[in-house]
């Protein structure tokens, strides 16, 4: 146990893929892997481990932002020995061609600050994907036919940004999307070589003010749990 996750030692999988609701956990859990086993609800952060394809996996909860993922991957990675951590969640679209529904990969994860940033003080650190898993998602994503774009992303501190500025230059960078946990689960994979991924499905649009409706929502997942496994297990 930690002071996080009650789960006990080898109650953890290799894989996790960490949704940021922790009842996302565990409806990904309960519709894709086979015999799921509750291993954690500290603080109502829901985990569950069971298998798909004959494969071990944990679905675990992040929390949302990047002080609440890290906290989860932290434990993951140093006392479970995690080796693979996927974040499946929502993202708001920065580019005009990229809509409601499409999947986004994020490549790279730029940010403000993180929850290492006192570490790395005046360097720009540039998180970035995991190859190998980025290029079967994207396998994966265009087996399924959803339109899935492949970039740079921004992981922000605040949902409601009082910077337009600041997201009218990440516009203009080409920037596909923001979120708020990549890039600090980019680095920590960098920090443990362990190996991580955003996948991340469109549910708002910045520059339409656009967003998906809540019944759309469930089906976008469905197509992001079974992009990230693909992906895990290629
Ligand atoms: N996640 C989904 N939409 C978002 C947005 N607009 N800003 C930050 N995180 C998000």
């Amino acid at each position: 146990m930690t002071v996080h996750i009650g789960a006990k030692p080898g109650e953890i999988a290799d894989t996790v893929l960490m949704p940021g609701d922790p009842l996302r956990a565990k409806w990904a859990a309960e519709t894709f892997l086979e015999n799921p086993v509750c291993i954690n609800e500290v603080r109502g952060m829901l985990g569950y481990t069971g298998s798909w394809r004959g494969n071990r996996v944990t679905i675990h909860g992040s929390g949302m932002g990047m002080p609440s993922l890290s906290i989860y991957a932290n434990e993951l990675i140093r006392d479970y020995g995690a080796k693979t951590l996927i974040r499946i969640g929502s993202a708001g679209a920065m580019q005009p061609g990229v809509n409601l529904r499409d999947i986004v990969l994020a490549m790279t994860a730029s940010t403000l600050s993180t929850p290492s940033r006192g570490l790395f003080r005046e360097l720009n650190f540039a998180p970035c994907a995991d190859f190998d898993l980025l290029t079967a998602a994207r396998a994966a994503a265009k087996a399924k036919d959803i339109p899935t774009h492949v970039g740079g992303i921004y992981s922000s501190d605040v949902f409601y940004d009082e910077r337009p500025d600041l997201n009218e230059q990440m516009t203009r960078h080409g920037v596909l999307a923001v979120e708020m946990e990549a890039a600090e689960l980019y680095i920590l994979a960098a920090r443990y070589g362990i190996r991580a991924l955003a996948v991340l499905t469109i549910s708002d649009h910045l520059l339409t003010h656009e967003a998906l409706p809540s019944s759309d929502r469930q089906s976008s997942f469905r197509d992001m749990v079974e992009i990230a496994l693909e992906a895990a297990f290629a």
